[in-house]
């Protein structure tokens, strides 16, 4: 049975400011940076019948197979900004910044993670010049820590789920050892807050790409769900005060995991207790962010629940339109397949894709290589 909740208080505007550029001008200005490519995807449009089906390919951002980089780095130089007092604008290259930043050489991040938001953490700090430290949940797999280790970074397991791992790696925060999470709680939400303002360069890079394939806004975004600050920042962008067109907005999480989901129905935070055994690893989270949650309550549309077979499907989908795209990644397309069989039901549900673009966010490429090729053999 498919599980599908359309959001009551799910409302088309939130009174939010306009997303600031300035992450996407920080961005730009990393070593490889260029625009992730907003591809078609010709054959699942065919499959569903939808006039256009777009997909943000975040395999390669700035040389690491995932989207997390980008509130990676901006969180990171946001907080090291706040410690040496001010702006640092004043830089072109990395070896500039990294001059900048030559007062603060004892510093580490430290961070938890499901794989790529350490391995994005890691290789922020060696940009920066600085040290890094990872926590795992117990069963990531081999290749997920050896990439996260091959920036540079102290990794170690923890017995326990990702919350678990959270809870270490916040305890190891001191004076020198900066945490750098991409979930918040009460008493730790600046440093997220700023995780779901990097995000918004993936939005403003669809806008313009969408401008330059002249094709119509989305109306229909989806977006997968972890700990719900991608989801944020998706919100932060498309509900925002002043926006013409307001796409239906769809989140996705995996069976097991499914914290936000069971939240909004709620209508609190609820932890769904580990292990979580999805291998959507990417969205493995027991407990929402306390800065998303508010957000995706009031401006998602509506949520689903995928498993593994679903995202399994939608890989080999992905790949038939030539998009690798890993587990996490292919989970928002495993939704668009639920939404679709859930519309054949649903008579009170907007026409949500007649004659519009769906834009999907492949958030991964291949982050468990043994998995990508038991799934999608050659
Ligand atoms: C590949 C991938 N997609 C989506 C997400 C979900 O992001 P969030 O935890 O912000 O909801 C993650 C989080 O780690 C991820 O790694």
């Amino acid at each position: 049975m498919i599980r599908f909740y359309h959001n009551p208080h799910g409302t088309d505007r939130i009174d939010l400011p306009a997303p600031s550029r300035e992450p996407h001008v920080f961005h730009r200005k990393l070593p490889g940076y260029a625009p992730t490519p907003l591809v078609e995807a010709p054959s699942i449009a065919r499959t569903l019948d939808v006039e256009r089906i777009l997909v943000k390919d975040e395999s390669d951002r700035l040389g690491l197979p995932s989207f997390k980089i980008l509130g990676a780095s901006w969180a990171a130089y946001r907080a090291v900004e706040e410690r040496v007092g001010v702006r640092l604008d004043a830089w072109d290259s990395l070896e500039e910044l990294r001059g900048l930043l030559r007062p603060l050489s004892g510093l580490t991040f430290v961070t938890a993670t499901d794989g790529n938001h350490g391995r994005a953490v890691s290789r922020t700090a060696s940009w920066f010049g600085l040290q890094s430290k990872v926590f795992v949940p117990a069963g990531t797999v081999a290749a997920r820590i050896e990439a996260i280790e091959s920036e540079g970074a102290e990794v170690t397991t923890v017995d326990g789920d990702y919350d678990a791992a959270v809870a270490v790696a916040a305890a190891e925060a001191g004076e020198d050892t900066w945490l750098i999470q991409d979930t918040a709680w009460p008493g730790y939400e600046v440093v997220p807050g700023w995780i779901v303002e990097g995000y918004s360069t993936m939005f403003w890079e669809v806008e313009e790409q969408l401008v330059r394939l002249g094709y119509p806004h989305p109306t229909l975004v989806i977006v997968q769900i972890g700990v719900g600050s991608l989801a944020a920042a998706a919100v932060r962008f498309y509900r925002a005060r002043g926006r013409e067109s307001v796409p239906y907005l769809l989140g996705v999480e995996p069976e097991g995991a499914a914290c936000v989901f069971e939240s909004v129905r709620a209508g609190k935070r609820i932890t769904i207790p580990g292990p979580h055994r999805s291998v959507m690893a990417g969205l493995n989270c027991g407990t929402a962010s306390s800065i998303a949650l508010p957000l995706l309550m009031q401006g998602i549309d509506a949520f689903t629940v995928v498993d593994d077979e679903g995202a399994f499907e939608a890989m080999h989908h992905m790949a038939a339109d030539g998009i690798v795209s890993g587990e996490s990644g292919s989970a928002g397309l495993a939704g668009l397949l639920h939404l679709h069989a859930f519309l054949e039901q649903a008579a009170d549900l907007p026409p949500l894709y007649e004659n519009g673009t769906v834009l999907i966010i492949s958030t991964e490429g291949i982050t468990d290589p043994e998995l990508y090729r038991r799934v999608v053999p050659e």
